[in-house]
């Protein structure tokens, strides 16, 4: 807090960030509060006064004692002011209630017909809603359920008659965040719309933290590295929206749990379902997706619902996309976008609401240009795309991901293995993890079932974790021994330049000098 300006007439009183954040009070930081000289009597914002000593004692700068001044202000020129709507039908009051409150520091709008506030309300967003109990048409407690249906955080406030219980009563139930009996002085109301303006920025600060967290954190999914930092921050922001997502990403990068996270990030109330394209064969996965009548084929003993319409509300997971045949491919494409379809053998159409997440280890854009993968399809599911990157360029990770499934292995084991030896941490870190996530938990399953002491060593890993040398002291060895065969070289030089441009392989195909369908056949060889 800093006087950040002073002329003849008036000073300005500048609210830093922290101590905004330590008054916990509607007033923002950077709220510029223009106030005359500390000699003058009259009101300054009621909260700002009653928290200044505590705040004095945090913040550095001059203070405002316990004298009052007057804040001179322009409605419009305060935009970060908190912002209440009276609504009475006693136009007194409303102007009462506008002078009280804009002197204390608020912005105050006023209707007196409930049907212009709730219609104000589609299109503007308030901090404190004041309304009266009694008015012509619609009711106060009606207008408050009817403003909190269409504004759920705005925080209510009712004014009723004197010693009314059953109004005071009636004003929580319809949502109100207090009541005011009337006749109304002027403090008492002061006093009341701080309160509900101080728990309405709560509520936001709250709001706005659980956001951040939420975003940098997925269910089940772990690791905290930047690469997966920024997957989680994509599917925080996606997950709401019914955008179809494809995730992309090497084998093992952890896809589906990726999947999984977005589903239950999106609130969606049907299932979360899923199909792998590549294992269904092509003659079941049209009535597996779509469904069947009884009697549509020879097997077809009853009526079947297809996955689609399963999904309904949910998000139906098309794993390994890539693999879709060719054959089914303009039909999902046009299920997808007429948001129908047909079950097998029937003449009635099923509407369905499904949110398509879509899998792949392939190179889509290859597959396109190869006439493996139809264009329209692609771009149908390819609206977001998010890379999963692979574990290599993960880096602590690594060890985070190591301990966990440590852990779950020794408690589903029953035995006691808790650590890591430190070498194997090195190891851990250095290998290159061609099998990804799902190698680490492979390799961490085995070696709490092999380890002898409670702490897991180099002869717990597999034999190629065990004996593999980073590409540099290949490249340095002298010792004929110690020097591999030049496709193991290759190997591990492609999956270096592989991690150096995190994963995109038209980038790593230019830097190793490739086309893209020499290193796609390469890396499936390594596979
Ligand atoms: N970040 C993670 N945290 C915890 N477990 C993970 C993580 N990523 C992957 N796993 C685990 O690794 C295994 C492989 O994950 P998943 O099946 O989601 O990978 P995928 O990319 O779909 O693999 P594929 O390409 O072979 O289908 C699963 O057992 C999963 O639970
Ligand atoms: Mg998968």
């Amino acid at each position: 807090m800093s006087w950040a300006e002073s002329t003849d007439e008036h000073f300005c009183l500048t609210l830093g960030t922290e101590c905004s954040k330590m008054l916990r009070c509607p007033l923002r930081a950077g709220s510029v509060f223009p106030v005359k000289s500390q000699s003058q009597t009259s009101a300054y914002p009621v909260q700002l006064r009653r928290t200044m000593s505590s705040a004095a004692m945090v913040v550095e700068g001059p203070i405002i004692t316990e004298q009052e001044s007057e804040v001179r202000r322009e409605r419009s020129s305060y935009p970060g002011l908190p912002a209440v709507l009276v609504v009475d039908d006693d136009r007194e009051m409303c102007e009462l209630a506008e002078a009280g409150l804009t002197q204390r520091g608020y912005a105050v709008t006023w209707k007196m017909s409930p049907r212009e506030a709730l219609e104000l309300l589609d299109h503007e967003d308030f901090a404190v809603l004041l309304v009266d109990i009694h008015m012509d048409g619609m009711g106060g407690l009606d207008l408050c359920r009817a403003a909190l249906a269409k504004r759920p955080d705005l925080v209510a406030v009712v004014m009723t008659g004197f010693g009314t219980m059953d109004h005071a009563i009636g004003a929580m139930r319809a949502g109100a965040y207090d009541f005011i009996t009337k006749p109304v002085s002027m403090d008492a109301l002061a006093l009341t719309i701080d309160r509900a303006a101080c728990y309405r920025a709560m509520s936001d600060e709250l709001r706005r933290l659980r956001r951040r967290v939420d975003t940098h954190e997925l269910p089940n999914v772990i690791g905290s590295s930047g690469p997966m930092r920024r997957v989680a921050d994509v599917v925080g922001r996606v997950a709401g929206t019914t955008t179809n997502v494809l995730i992309t990403g090497e084998s093992g990068t952890g896809k589906e749990l990726v999947a999984r996270a977005l589903h239950e990030r999106s609130g969606r109330r049907g299932p979360f379902l899923a199909i792998n394209c590549a294992a269904v064969p092509e003659n079941l996965l049209e009535s597996e997706l779509f469904g069947h009548a009884r009697g549509a084929f020879t097997d077809a003993r009853s009526a079947r619902t297809g996955l689609l319409a399963e999904a309904d509300q949910g998000t139906l997971f098309l794993d390994e996309i890539g693999e879709l045949p060719l054959g089914m491919q303009p039909k999902i494409l046009r299920a997808l976008q007429e948001r129908k379809v047909r079950p097998l053998g029937s003449t009635q159409e099923v509407s369905f609401d499904v949110r398509i997440v879509a899998a792949t280890n392939r190179d889509l854009e290859q597959e396109v240009s190869e006439k493996r993968f139809r264009e329209d399809l692609f771009y149908r599911i390819n609206v977001v795309r998010i890379d999963v990157p692979p574990l290599r360029v993960r880096g602590n990770d690594v060890l985070v991901l190591a301990q966990y499934f440590l852990e779950r292995a020794a408690t589903r084991s029953n035995k006691n293995v808790n650590r890591l030896g430190r070498l194997v941490a090195d190891r851990l870190v250095n290998y290159d993890w061609p099998g990804n996530v799902r190698e680490l938990e492979n390799c961490m399953e085995r070696a709490v079932a092999l380890a002898s002491f409670d702490e897991i060593t180099l002869e717990d890993l597999p034999v190629k974790l065990r004996e593999y040398r980073a590409t540099e002291v290949e490249a340095t060895g002298d010792d004929p021994k110690d020097l591999p065969p030049m496709h193991v070289v290759e190997e591990r030089y492609i999956r270096k330049v592989l991690a150096a441009v995190s994963g995109n392989k038209t980038l790593a195909a230019k830097v190793l000098g490739f086309d893209r369908r020499t290193l796609y056949r390469k890396l499936e060889r390594q596979a």
